[in-house]
């Protein structure tokens, strides 16, 4: 049997605060995952199971085949560790392999020598490697002098879905942005609205999960290229096919005062397959109004760093939290990265939530509006 037959040990990445949604997701694609260990949830599944994970997960990074555990406190043992496991029947002789270490309250701290540690026992284990053909990516993870080997099967960060092709200005992460999204009480029946849509992200990602979309329909992996013929990506994108729900009367809507930014969500939009399930439209947040209750507003202000000063800012958030009050039974969920959001927006969140756009500390503060009366 050769190494990717039968169970396997698989293991996803995921963004710190973010880890309770991507464990809630694999709950649902019928996997039972462990508690999150900085930032990375095991599950068993085989090598089709590895294929749905890359394929259909919203929120995680990346997707790895957890190859062998060890204990090692010192070099001689991760070396030892590494040359014993069956690297042949694992990557091919032509492999380019890149290494990338992280360590956690480990006697094994110095990242460098981790990983050329690693190298020279993986080509003493082969024999040699002629890194000529497709790459293979290893993380060896020291976690308290317990060593992790794990494959990336997934390449690409899984944040990159395809349908951005040009970066707008302070775009928020699509992995986050479908996060937020799942983290509120908005489903696919009420109105969802970023008034602040930029290049789309947002509305984007709503569209995705309203439709019922599988994320990465549109692009390729790290596995495909790997030893066991990648047959499964067919199957596992037919499967993600079957489950798009296309007949949804769906109210989603994003807006942005610059017209550049509406014309590259739209771009988005069409590149993503969902430019006819979202209004996209230049307006000024302050003109922001609804016939419908109980929308949900989803979005991702100018935080003042990169796009405002100060002052413009705090006049934003004061006439965004007017805006807000005016709808009728509305809940909002913004995340943004400054601190005195609450204060100007004019109320204090019922709840708030520590997040990371890439390495920017935000928060998400949701104001929940009064639920639709029960039929
Ligand atoms: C942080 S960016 C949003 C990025 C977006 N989430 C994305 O992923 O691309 C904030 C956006 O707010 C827009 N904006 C600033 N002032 C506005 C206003 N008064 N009304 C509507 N949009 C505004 C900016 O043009 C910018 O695109």
């Amino acid at each position: 049997m050769g190494f990717f037959d039968g169970k396997l040990e698989l293991s996803v990445t995921s963004a710190s605060g973010i880890e309770a949604v991507t464990k809630r997701e694999l709950e649902s694609l019928g996997y039972a995952p462990s508690g999150a260990t900085y930032g990375r949830i095991s599950f068993e599944g085989d090598y089709r199971d590895m294929a749905r994970a890359n394929v259909m997960l919203r929120t995680a990074n990346r997707v790895f085949i957890n190859i062998a555990r060890f204990h090692a406190e010192t070099f001689d043992e991760l070396f030892d560790g590494i040359k014993n496991i069956p690297w042949q029947s694992i990557i091919p002789k032509n492999a380019r392999v890149i290494v990338n270490a992280k360590s956690f309250k480990s006697k094994l701290y110095a990242l460098s020598s981790i990983q050329k540690i690693t190298k020279k026992a993986i080509v003493t284990a082969m024999g040699s490697l002629f890194e000529s053909g497709g790459t293979y990516t290893l993380e060896v993870v020291v976690n308290e002098d317990d060593v992790l080997v794990a494959l990336d099967t997934s390449g690409t960060a899984l944040h990159k879905r395809g349908y951005r092709t040009y970066v707008g200005e302070a775009p928020l992460r699509e992995t986050l942005a479908s996060a937020i999204i799942l983290l509120s009480i908005w489903k696919w029946d009420r109105p969802f609205v970023d008034p602040f849509c930029g290049s789309g992200t947002l509305p984007i990602e709503a569209a995705l999960i309203a439709t019922n979309t599988a994320p990465g329909l549109n692009r390729n992996f790290a596995f495909e290229n790997f030893i066991k013929a990648p047959e499964v990506i067919t199957s596992v994108k037919e499967e993600a096919r079957d489950n798009i729900v296309l007949d949804r009367d769906l109210r989603i809507s994003g807006f942005d005062i610059n017209k550049d930014a509406i014309s590259l969500a739209l771009r988005h939009a069409r590149n993503a397959g969902v430019d006819s399930k979202i209004h996209l439209q230049v307006a000024d947040m302050r003109t922001l109004s609804s016939r419908f209750s109980h929308g949900v507003i989803v979005t991702n202000p100018p935080y003042g760093e990169r796009l405002l000063g100060e002052k413009e800012l705090q006049t934003l958030y004061r006439d965004f939290g007017k805006a807000y009050r005016s709808l009728d039974d509305w809940s909002a969920y913004v995340i943004t990265s400054y601190d005195n959001f609450e204060r100007y927006f004019g109320a204090r969140a019922d709840k708030t939530r520590k997040l990371y756009n890439s390495e920017l500390e935000c928060k998400l503060y949701r104001y929940l509006g009064a639920p639709p009366k029960r039929k």
